[in-house]
């Protein structure tokens, strides 16, 4: 059956007492299958703008079919204006900051929208909570935006005290281990705070394929 990420997370993922390995296993599908969808996406020189969990649809069971929906924000890179648009968690820097972004830099929204779910992936998976000893100014309501950060020393910064591994890796094998590190390296490039320095989509894909 069908169902956005965000269910099947809970469902699947989360709540569920599958080995670890497994769980691994599953999270790379999901980063390998969103990947291919962002980079088929962006070499059509088109912006989804509004990625997060609710817009990405997954079936199967062991193999796993995932795909992006919801296509009511998508952008070309070529026509008019762009304006605001997406979800709160997932803004990145530039469109808090600036506002209105530049129309050919704005496939860098979904790498960053992407970097955000990988991010709440592993913050759930490792029984992180995102929302403690979070500088006031990334801090919204109840609402966590990281792309509030003053600048990308106070982001790392935040990353690493979140995802530091030597403390997390501890109870976990060697292999597991690597994998987490993987994923959470993945992130902090994700995440780059300069839309300029951030992964294109053909870059986002040879980071995922690097062994
Ligand atoms: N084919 C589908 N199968 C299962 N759930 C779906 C499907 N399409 C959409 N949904 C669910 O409906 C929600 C809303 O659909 P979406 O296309 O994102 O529209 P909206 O513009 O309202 O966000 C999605 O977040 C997802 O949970
Ligand atoms: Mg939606």
């Amino acid at each position: 059956m069908e169902m956005s990420l965000d269910v099947y997370l809970r469902k699947h993922l989360f709540a569920n007492s599958k080995p670890l390995s497994t769980k691994l296993d599953i999270i790379e599908q999901i980063i390998e299958q969103v990947g291919i969808g962002i980079h088929s996406l962006h070499s059509k020189e088109l912006a989804h703008r509004d990625l997060k969990e609710a817009n990405i649809l997954v079936s199967g069971s062991n193999k796993l079919f995932i795909c992006l929906c919801d296509f009511d924000f998508v952008n070309d890179n070529l026509t008019t204006s762009l304006s605001i648009v997406g979800t709160p968690k997932y803004l990145p820097p530039e469109m808090i900051s600036q506002g209105i972004l530049l129309k050919k830099n704005s496939t860098k929204i979904d790498i960053w929208c992407f970097g955000i779910i990988i991010f709440r992936i592993l913050c759930e998976l490792l029984g992180i909570d995102c929302f403690s000893d979070c500088p006031e100014e990334i801090l919204v309501e109840d609402d966590i935006r990281l792309g509030r950060a003053k600048d990308s020393e106070q982001l790392r910064q935040y990353l690493d005290k979140k995802l530091s591994t030597s403390e997390l890796l501890i109870n976990y094998t060697l292999g597991e281990g690597r994998r987490i590190t993987r994923f959470i390296e993945l992130t902090r490039q994700l995440l780059e705070y300069q839309y300029e320095k951030r992964p294109n989509a053909s870059t986002l894909i040879e980071l995922i394929q690097t062994p």
